[in-house]
């Protein structure tokens, strides 16, 4: 067979995929811990709804679309980001008041690939909808941290700015783009084009960013009410035991952001792709998708970035157990063990035909097993024989006595 996966995608296999299912369990765990119930959007869009929601003028609408028509002739798109959905459900739902919200899924960009930077990749998020409060802010900060956190996420850093409101941001923008323009010999050419449509955005380029040491930062030209807001998370975060760095240059790639922005770095990463999350505040977005004025904030953490630097060579235990079945006649009873303990709530698996001894242990080993009951001879006096594959240390146990032993 000579297909291949596409360029950009990736086959998740165990026992790899044993750290994805940790990541995403505690995921769940973490958002559910918080409030936050499921939400399933879909995963292509009108075209429109992210072209508005994300902004015309941003890298993802530019460049990285998956954009088709169907055989109805509309224009849709796979989702590049989970955000603009889940605002349009809630319009398009008639909800009012507070929404919080927890997704999980694939997204689709077009990118160029390479570590850590996929042309589809898994995202998790929260989005806490129709709340303006700081508090919102501190609270979705908050539970991207202690999710990574409870991973072991290694060199984590919180990095939080505020990017203003349309109060204060067309003043600062104006400042922004004069000084831009004093150092056009300096910036690239895609930074020359976004000087006139979206300045701010050249504060991100890759290229350009390390050389306008001098820009000003949009955190020193905020209004009374974009300061007091800013201010008020930080002091959440201080209240809620989350540590933080003041990044005066953190701008996002997305052009709903208002208010507050924050991204969570891993810096064992290279700086590419070491952005494991990211979020803000959104309080423009309901009404560029055609609704009211909603608030909103939300993140959204990058699953393949976030196992790459977990770095896992050691998997944990896939199985609690593996059931290894010494003589074919004992293989019906062995079925009914292996039946009774996963009821039991342990993960057990067991060949599902006869094979030497031998081949179920080296099974046992490949499957991830941290122990093995064997069904032999010891079984007619209602004993198994139980191996702890991580010590070697083997006794005979009591049938009724396995679950315990797995357990432990
Ligand atoms: P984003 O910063 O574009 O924000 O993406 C969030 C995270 O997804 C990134 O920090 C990164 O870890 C991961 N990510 C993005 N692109 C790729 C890629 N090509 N390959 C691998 N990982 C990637 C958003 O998407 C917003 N919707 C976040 C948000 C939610 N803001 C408010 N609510």
């Amino acid at each position: 067979m000579s297909f291949r996966a596409p360029k950009g995608t990736d086959d998740v296999l165990p026992p790899a995929s044993r750290s994805w299912r940790r990541v995403l369990r505690a995921w769940d765990d973490w958002a559910e811990r918080f409030g936050y119930e499921l939400i399933l959007n879909p995963v292509f869009e009108a075209t429109e709804v992210f072209a508005r929601g994300v902004g015309e003028d941003t890298e993802i609408v530019q460049k990285q679309m998956y954009t088709f028509r169907d055989k109805g002739g509309r224009s849709l798109t796979l989702r590049p980001e989970g955000t603009a959905s889940v605002v349009r459900a809630y319009l398009q739902a008639g909800v009012t008041g507070a929404l919080k919200v927890s997704y999980s899924g694939p997204m689709f960009r077009y990118e160029q690939p390479q570590a850590g930077r996929r042309r589809q990749f898994y995202q998790v998020g929260v989005e806490y909808v129709g709340v303006a409060a700081a508090a919102a802010d501190a609270e979705v900060i908050e539970v991207g941290y202690r999710f990574l956190v409870d991973l072991r996420m290694p060199n984590l850093e919180v990095q939080v700015n505020s990017i203003g409101d349309p109060v204060c941001r067309p003043a600062y923008l104006e400042l922004l783009r004069d000084y831009l323009d004093q150092q056009r010999d300096r910036l690239c050419e895609e930074s020359l084009r976004r000087l006139e449509s979206n300045p701010l955005r050249v504060l991100d380029c890759r290229v350009c960013a390390p050389r306008l040491e001098g820009a000003p930062s949009p955190v020193d030209f905020l209004c009374e009410p974009c300061a007091v807001h800013y201010e008020e998370v930080k002091e959440r975060l201080e209240a809620l035991d989350v540590p933080y760095r003041e990044t005066p240059r953190l701008v996002r790639g997305l052009d709903y952001y208002t208010r507050t922005a924050f991204e969570y770095v891993a810096t064992s990463l290279e700086t590419a792709q070491n952005a494991v999350g990211g979020g803000g505040r959104y309080d423009g977005l309901a009404e560029v998708l055609g609704g009211p004025p909603v608030p909103g904030v939300g993140l959204a953490m990058g699953i393949d970035r976030i196992v790459l630097a977990l770095g896992e060579t050691a998997q944990p235990p896939a199985l609690d157990l593996y059931v290894v079945v010494a003589a074919p006649e004992l293989q019906a009873a062995a079925a009914g063990l292996v039946s009774e303990l996963r009821r039991a709530g342990l993960r057990v698996d067991a060949e599902p035909e006869g094979r030497s001894v031998r081949a179920q242990f080296r099974a046992a080993d490949r499957r991830g097993a941290a122990g093995v009951a064997v069904v032999g001879e010891e079984w007619q006096d209602g004993k198994v024989t139980v191996r702890d594959l991580q010590s070697g240390a083997q006794e005979i146990i009591a049938v009724e006595e396995v679950a315990a032993w797995a357990r432990s």
